[in-house]
């Protein structure tokens, strides 16, 4: 038998025409781009093409496929705790702005008695990424092999951990779309999201799908089709997965960076902060512990009397980090204040993403380092009375040159008005 073999630019070119990839052709560009046959601007050309044209669902599904073939795919179903088997669930976002949820979640998730095994991911675009973020607390390393994040599961109960040896194709392609402006594009996040979380050995998982101007993508229709492609996707390969919709439009809670935003996930743990934050942790965690088959167990219980606290105590010691060193914060600050009183109106989640970016808490190159001191803080939320000189932002950097980019962007991005804007759902849908 003849072995046809492909070449990049006909692949490209293939998709560039709006032409339909064959399961063939998915699967040697893959496996050629994880192995380096396949070159960093190919894939570049391949991914612009994507981005541009589409896929159908029988490519997203190959696409999918092949990433999780690329690597790994770990299997944690031995594992029991008292004689029963451990309840392995996960949740993924489709990248938001100041969507520090994982962090207060999977305390909460592992105190109510389920484990959680997180591959989680970096800065995308002007949306943070979680092991950004966890790598603040001192000491702290998502670096872990397979035998640690078992060992892990089995004595506390969950790992968060970079996906390492999973979906390797994907951590390529990931930190190749950050740079190359493909990241809003619904067949890259499904596959991209569902590679790592089918990997990763969860039995169960909750997507929380974004929606708004902050979200990948900004229509309700184009995020309900993500979100259906994403439970699809899972439950073929075997993931007990349902979505929720939640509203992207404003950033959540008060504070966006890396280090601001594991403080305020510790004010949540404590029994405080924001609002929203609060809410949309409980809401998953309800969803998760639903899926993994835990009921009579109230999650805002474990943040009331410190239960989650401790597990996220445990956690952070687990991975090396150390809580009793002060979180970096961005050495220079620059405040935005009120020219006027009146009510603050509504904030743009696009406009402080990307005025974080600017700050330094994201990227512009492959594997480049962020600061973790990096962020905004946000004085007042819409609907709060502002007076004239009120500060309403306080942007960090360790680069004061980076201030003036980012106040550019966030200019526009809000507003002082006479009245309070239209309150809507922070949760909007589930779909299963
Ligand atoms: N999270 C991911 O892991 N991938 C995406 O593409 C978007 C969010």
């Amino acid at each position: 038998m003849t072995r046809f073999t492909f070449d990049a630019p006909t692949v490209i070119r293939t998709k560039r025409d709006g032409g339909v990839l064959s399961d063939a052709a998915i699967d040697w560009v893959i496996d050629g781009y994880t192995h380096g046959a396949v070159h960093d601007e190919q894939m570049s050309a391949l991914l612009m093409a994507i981005f541009l044209k589409g896929m159908t669902p029988a490519e997203i599904s190959r696409w999918t496929a092949a990433m999780i073939d690329s690597g790994d795919r770990f299997d944690f179903s031995d594992l029991r705790a008292h004689g029963k088997p451990l309840r392995l669930v996960d949740k993924h976002s489709t990248g938001g702005v100041g969507d520090k949820i994982t962090i207060p979640l999977v305390p909460v998730v592992m105190a109510c008695g389920a484990a959680v095994p997180q591959a989680a991911g970096r800065g995308l675009g002007h949306t943070g990424g979680t092991l950004d973020k966890l790598e603040s607390i001192a000491g702290f390393s998502a670096e872990l092999s397979k035998d640690q994040i078992r060992q892990q599961l089995q004595d506390i109960g969950a790992a968060i951990f970079a996906a390492g040896d999973l979906a390797p194709a994907d951590r390529k392609i990931y930190a190749l779309r950050d740079v190359t402006a493909t990241t809003e594009s619904l067949p890259l996040i499904a596959s991209s999201i569902m590679s790592k979380k089918v990997a990763e050995g969860a039995q169960a998982l909750v997507l929380d799908t974004k929606v708004g101007r902050g979200a990948f993508l900004k229509s309700e229709a184009e995020a309900r089709e993500l979100a259906a492609t994403m439970v699809a996707l899972g439950k073929d390969q075997g993931v007990d997965t349902r979505a929720l919709l939640t509203d992207m439009d404003r950033p959540l809670g008060l504070a966006v960076g890396n280090a601001v935003e594991v403080a305020e996930s510790l004010d949540v743990l404590a029994g405080g902060g924001p609002p929203d934050v609060v809410e949309l942790t409980l809401a998953l965690a309800t969803q998760m512990l639903d899926a993994a088959g835990i009921d009579a167990t109230d999650p805002a219980q474990t943040l009331r009397d410190g239960t989650a606290m401790d597990r996220f105590r445990d956690l952070v010691a687990a991975q090396g980090g150390d809580l009793s060193q002060p979180l970096p914060i961005g050495a220079h600050a620059e405040h935005v204040t009120a020219s006027r009183g009146g009510t603050m109106g509504d904030i743009d989640a696009m406009a402080v993403g990307l005025a974080v970016w600017r700050l330094g808490a994201g990227r512009s190159t492959p594997g480049g380092q962020v600061q973790f001191g990096a962020g905004v803080r946000i004085h007042r939320r819409p609907g709060d009375p502002v007076a004239a000189g009120d500060p309403l932002f306080t942007l960090y950097t360790d680069t004061p040159a980076r201030f003036e980019g980012a106040l550019a962007e966030l200019d526009g991005g809000w507003s002082i008005d006479d009245s309070a804007p239209a309150d809507r759902p922070l949760i909007i849908d589930r779909i299963t």
